[in-house]
């Protein structure tokens, strides 16, 4: 039986992660460390509300006393890190922040699980420091460039990856100098449920019913290997159970896709489900399908992103081999079931688009422990 601590658990994976391990384990306890900031959102956590193994707390991972406090009293023997500023468009406007969690944060976590798991009043029991990474970290490839294998050196090129490289070698060396017991995942592109919809799929899903552009960067034909984001949690837990101290895995879908088809199958798909939904084309009157239209008539190509990286594809041999670990989504059937999710479920995304999400949340101005 594990005691968990979940930094991060209000955001995207976070969220997935938390449901996926109080369903797969649900004699362990989790407590949920988010800081609630743009993209954390409680009401992607509602389904744990019930669940007396679950806990929230709204805080900052930079805030050693209060993670040390929660390690002790909740007794907790387990980290896993997913808080981070995760998007690359921000990280370029402004990557003050990314700075302050995914490195500073990172580091101040790392602190309080040295204080208390190595030199402090839970020395000598077993511990684990799982962090989420990314496989941004490992720079960009050619179409002709072998993928990502965990012995590929690190060479970010936005602040976001730069911030997550940064965070990796910190967690190592925790590992390395002082014998914090630590395992790192770096996991390509994510997409499933609770998605904030800046990200690349939720944000063409959600264009798409309103009839607005659809905003494909430079050329369109940079490579992303899309993973569903149940497999990611997966691989976590495989980690987690049997990936061996200090050592990194790699997490991939196999799945690469450039950006202008994944835009355009997605375009497909959503044209099937409103050709077959006259109610949905009724609610959502601005959609392509309401004037007989193509949701493919809305692409719009855009400036590039500044230092786009190409290609990312990640060679999980490794894990594979150690672990077991193999995606069980296929990427037809996890793509639906992302887009039925989203149409399921208008209230959670209208609420994230006109930020009524967060107002409401920040208006009942949380204490230290809600659940
Ligand atoms: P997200 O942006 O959806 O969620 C991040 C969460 O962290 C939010 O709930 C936010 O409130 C919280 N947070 C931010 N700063 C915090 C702080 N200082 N203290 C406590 N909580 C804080 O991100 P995501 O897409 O769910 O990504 C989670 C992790 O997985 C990140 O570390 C990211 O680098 C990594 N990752 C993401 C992807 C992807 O495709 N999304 C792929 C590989 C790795
Ligand atoms: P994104 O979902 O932001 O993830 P990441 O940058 O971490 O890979 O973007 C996925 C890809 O889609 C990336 O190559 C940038 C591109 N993109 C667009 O072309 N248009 C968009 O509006 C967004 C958000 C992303």
């Amino acid at each position: 039986m594990s005691r968990l601590l979940v930094t991060g658990g209000a955001g995207f994976i976070g969220a997935n992660f938390v449901h996926y391990w109080l369903q797969q384990h649900p004699a362990d306890r989790v407590v949920v460390l988010d800081l609630l900031t743009y993209a954390g959102n409680m009401a992607s956590l509602a389904l744990a509300a019930g669940n007396l193994q679950y806990r929230f707390v709204k805080g900052d991972i930079g805030a050693q006393g209060l993670v040390e406090e929660l390690l002790v009293g909740e007794e907790l023997d387990t980290i896993v890190n997913f808080a981070a500023e995760s998007h690359v468009d921000r990280s370029i406007s402004g990557p003050d922040p990314f700075i302050d969690t995914n490195i500073v944060g990172t580091h101040k976590l790392l602190k309080a699980a040295k204080e208390i798991w190595l030199d402090g009043p839970m020395a000598g029991r077993a511990h684990r420091f799982h962090h989420v990474s990314t496989d941004e970290v490992y720079g960009s490839l050619t179409s002709e460039d072998p993928p990502f294998a965990e012995t590929t050196p690190y060479a970010p090129n936005s602040p976001y990856s730069a911030s997550k490289a940064a965070s990796d070698h910190l967690v190592r060396s925790y590992h390395h100098t002082y014998g914090l017991a630590v395992t790192t995942s770096n996991c390509s592109n994510n997409y499933g449920p609770f998605q904030f919809p800046e990200k690349l799929i939720p944000l063409v899903l959600i264009n798409i019913l309103h009839g607005k552009p659809l905003p494909i960067y430079g050329d369109g034909l940079n490579v992303r290997d899309w993973l569903y984001v149940d497999d990611h949690c997966r691989g976590i837990d495989l980690i987690l159970q049997n990936g061996k101290i200090g050592e990194v895995y790699n997490i991939g879908g196999n799945n690469e896709w450039t950006n202008i088809d994944i835009v355009k199958h997605l375009c497909g798909l959503m044209d099937e489900v409103l050709g077959a939904d006259a109610g949905l084309v009724a609610r959502f009157p601005q959609t392509p399908a309401a004037a007989g239209k193509r949701s493919d008539s809305l692409i719009s190509y855009v400036q590039d992103r500044a230092g786009h990286d190409r290609r990312y594809a990640i060679d999980a041999t490794k894990s594979r081999g150690e672990l077991g670990y193999l995606p069980e989504e296929s990427f037809q059937s996890g793509i639906r079931k992302t887009v039925a999710w989203y149409l399921n479920h208008e209230a959670w995304w209208q609420a994230v688009m006109d930020g009524s999400y967060h107002q409401e949340w920040l208006a009942q101005q949380y204490g230290d422990d809600e659940r």
